[in-house]
């Protein structure tokens, strides 16, 4: 009964939604009628819809109080589950404060305001209705600041939400939602990113599309799923990723050992499915004396790998028979060197044959197919599985995000990869393995979430691993990555 008094059901009979719970909160007279509580300078609905943009940079300069009240207003008037308006928020604007929440995460440390939002820990659970509310108000709150001026940044990685919500003194009772950072913007927006179009991501009555599968596994990812997805992450949201240092240093020992420095004469390289392209650019940098091109699944992935190149690379098709209008497959027989690296992982097990007899098939006679992957018979499946532990980041993302595997992935089995270049007419010349133990930079990032006792017992495991990964023969065998060195075997 108790229980009954303190989480009424706010479904009467019949189903109808109340407007207001009975009993509201605050009496008639103190209802706020919904007028802003400021200034409202003028901007056409649509420009503010569409020009509020993420902004991450702000100037080193207050917002005066009643301007952060003015957004804060524009958020409660947002809709809210049954109208409970269960959201509480806290403004932060005492740099001391805001200290305290940039060291819980570095999101927090870069805006004058930060407004923490919270919503009533267990009212409207049900389909999420709590946190669809913050979110609403959030969003009125966004479109709000950008008419003001202003420029937010949503922020969901918080650290540790419990620990935010003590900072800034909110009881148990609320769940900290995100925090919207506030500011005056350092640079006017720039276009951003770009959005999925509508037709790809809407329907009319009844569903008639093939999603994006919530899956990492290659097997459930078709190529015109993998096409669209990567053709979405690249030009909408991963322009600017940084490479790790791990996967560079790789890099660089394949092209230390298999890439000739100085080729004689003319001579073509062409990168197939380079994705984002963050190991092109430095394939190029690295080896300025062959010509490039690349192959993508799209034009517009290729056209942008392609100029991150100096000078830019061409932009070929992958697969040839799916090549569009101006838009070719590369040459037969026409590059000395052709790289295909990290790409097998993400292709369904189906598709990877075709893959490589195209790489046979672009090759010259005498020419070499560099061919990279993640090896089975390393540590790499462990680091995936600690990946989502001990607070870490949870969601399938976080498997499809990283570069240059933008997409589904499995590492793969060194002697079952060889049999398959067999069977696609490319000849093993030479083989290495490099990285048979996490590298201290990748050690330092996942273990970050463990506490100071098992971050410390995880670095000196870490450190006797490095000395294994010394031994001669160990990194051949366990290294993460796997290079081999092919020729055309007819
Ligand atoms: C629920 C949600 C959570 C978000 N969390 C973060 C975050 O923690 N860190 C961040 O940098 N951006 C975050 N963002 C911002 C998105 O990255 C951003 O909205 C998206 O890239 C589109 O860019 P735009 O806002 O400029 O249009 C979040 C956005 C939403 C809606």
């Amino acid at each position: 009964m108790a229980d009954d008094l303190e989480k009424p059901d706010p479904r009467p009979a019949g189903g109808d939604i109340p407007d207001e719970p009975a009993g509201g909160p605050r009496q008639a007279r103190e209802l706020d009628e919904g007028r802003p509580v400021g200034p409202t300078p003028p901007m056409d609905f649509w420009e503010a819809l569409y020009s509020r943009r993420s902004v991450r940079k702000f100037r080193d300069e207050p917002v005066a109080r009643e301007l952060v009240d003015q957004v804060m207003h524009a958020g409660i008037w947002a809709p809210s589950s049954c109208n409970y308006q269960m959201w509480d928020l806290v403004a932060v604007d005492d740099p001391e404060v805001n200290k305290k929440l940039g060291a819980l995460s570095l999101q927090m440390a870069n805006a004058p305001v930060n407004i923490v939002v919270s919503y009533g820990r267990e009212f409207s659970e049900e389909a999420w209705a709590n946190v669809q509310s913050a979110s609403a108000l959030i969003q009125n709150m966004s479109l709000a600041a950008n008419v003001l001026g202003l420029g937010t940044f949503w922020i969901t990685q918080m650290g540790d939400a419990e620990k935010v919500r003590e900072t800034v003194g909110l009881p148990f009772d609320r769940l900290v939602i995100a925090v919207l950072a506030l500011g005056y913007p350092q640079h006017p927006a720039k276009q951003g990113p770009k959005r999925r179009p509508l037709g790809q991501v809407t329907h009319w009555n009844h569903y008639a599309g093939e999603p994006i599968p919530s899956s990492p596994d290659p097997a459930d990812w078709s190529p015109e799923l993998l096409a669209i997805y990567q053709r979405a992450r690249v030009l909408n949201g991963l322009r600017h990723n940084k490479p790790r240092p791990w996967e560079t240093r790789a890099l660089l020992a394949l092209l230390e050992r298999f890439a000739p420095r100085e080729p004689a004469g003319e001579a073509r390289w062409l990168d197939v499915l380079p994705c984002t392209g963050i190991l092109t650019e430095r394939m190029a940098r690295e080896r300025q004396a062959y010509r490039f091109d690349v192959a993508e699944r799209t034009p517009e992935v290729a056209e942008f790998v392609a100029r991150r190149t100096r000078p830019a690379a061409g932009a070929r098709a992958w697969p040839p028979d799916g090549a569009a209008e101006g838009f070719d497959p590369p040459p037969e027989a026409a590059y000395d060197v052709v790289t295909c690296l990290f790409r097998l992982e993400d292709l369904a097990p189906g598709d990877r044959p075709a893959l490589l007899a195209d790489l046979a098939r672009w090759v010259k006679p005498e020419g070499r197919v560099l061919l990279g992957f993640v090896s089975k018979r390393s540590f790499h499946d462990w680091t995936e599985r600690m990946r989502a532990r001990r607070g870490g980041p949870k969601g399938v993302e976080y498997v499809l995000s990283p570069d240059p595997n933008v997409g589904p992935f499995e590492s793969l089995d060194p002697a079952g990869v060889e049999r398959l270049c067999a069977g696609a007419g490319l000849r093993v010349e030479e083989r290495f393995g490099a990285q048979a133990a996490p590298q201290p930079e990748e050690l330092a990032f996942r273990t970050r979430n463990f506490s100071p006792g098992s971050r410390r017992v995880a670095l000196a495991l870490g450190k006797v691993l490095g000395a294994l990964d010394a031994l001669p023969g160990v990194p051949d065998a366990r290294g993460r990555f796997r290079f081999l060195r092919l020729s055309r075997s007819s």
